[in-house]
């Protein structure tokens, strides 16, 4: 593995986001969307990113090892004028990569650029309970749990609490 870089998604990237996104959901359970079940195509995805460019709300933000994609992080806005203000978080690093600190460099920048658009006041983000790993990487970025939807997920016969996190920036 190289150097760790890290750049905004370009219209060009799409089609290895897409193919990123489908092979992380089934790596994980903790994503809302299992392998192959990410819900935009190529086209979908290169649309998306077209969107945000000159988005001062929305982001996507990807470490990269060279060409292959780590891990990628988001934060998309309403375009209403009430919510505008508050960002929902999404993040995921591949598992070969976690555990180095890409979750952490993908935040902080993220955390960076919402502080300086002028726009986002609070970031938010939702994640289950059982994710030890977000919740400690979410609550030592200066989030806080500001709520909980019991069993709102429901995984093989199972129920998971939902936290609702959130930091004020
Ligand atoms: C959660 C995730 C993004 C973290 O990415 P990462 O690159 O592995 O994270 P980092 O290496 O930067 O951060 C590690 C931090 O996580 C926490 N952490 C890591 N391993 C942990 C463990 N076993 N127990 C508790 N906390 C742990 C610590 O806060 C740690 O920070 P520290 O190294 O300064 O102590 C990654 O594991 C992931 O993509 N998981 C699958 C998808 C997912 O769960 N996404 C979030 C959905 S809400």
């Amino acid at each position: 593995m190289g150097q760790i870089t890290y750049c905004t998604a370009k219209e060009s990237d799409a089609e290895k986001i897409v193919a990123f996104y489908n092979y992380v959901g089934g790596e994980t359970s903790y994503l809302s969307f299992e392998k192959d079940e990410y819900p935009m195509d190529v086209e979908a995805q290169a649309e998306s990113i077209r969107g945000l460019e000159g988005n001062e709300t929305n982001i996507m933000l990807m470490a990269m090892d060279g060409e292959e994609i780590a891990g990628i992080a988001t934060i998309s806005s309403s375009h209403k004028v009430k919510a505008r203000h508050d960002g929902g978080l999404g993040i995921v690093v591949a598992k070969r990569y976690q555990g180095q600190g890409i979750g952490t460099e993908l935040i902080r920048r993220l955390i960076e650029w919402a502080k300086g658009n002028g726009i986002t006041r609070r970031i938010s983000l939702d994640t289950r309970a059982d994710n030890v790993k977000a919740v400690e990487l979410y609550m030592k970025l200066g989030f806080i749990v500001e709520g909980c939807r019991r069993n709102a997920t429901l995984l093989d016969g199972k129920y998971y609490d939902i936290y609702v996190m959130g930091m004020m920036l």
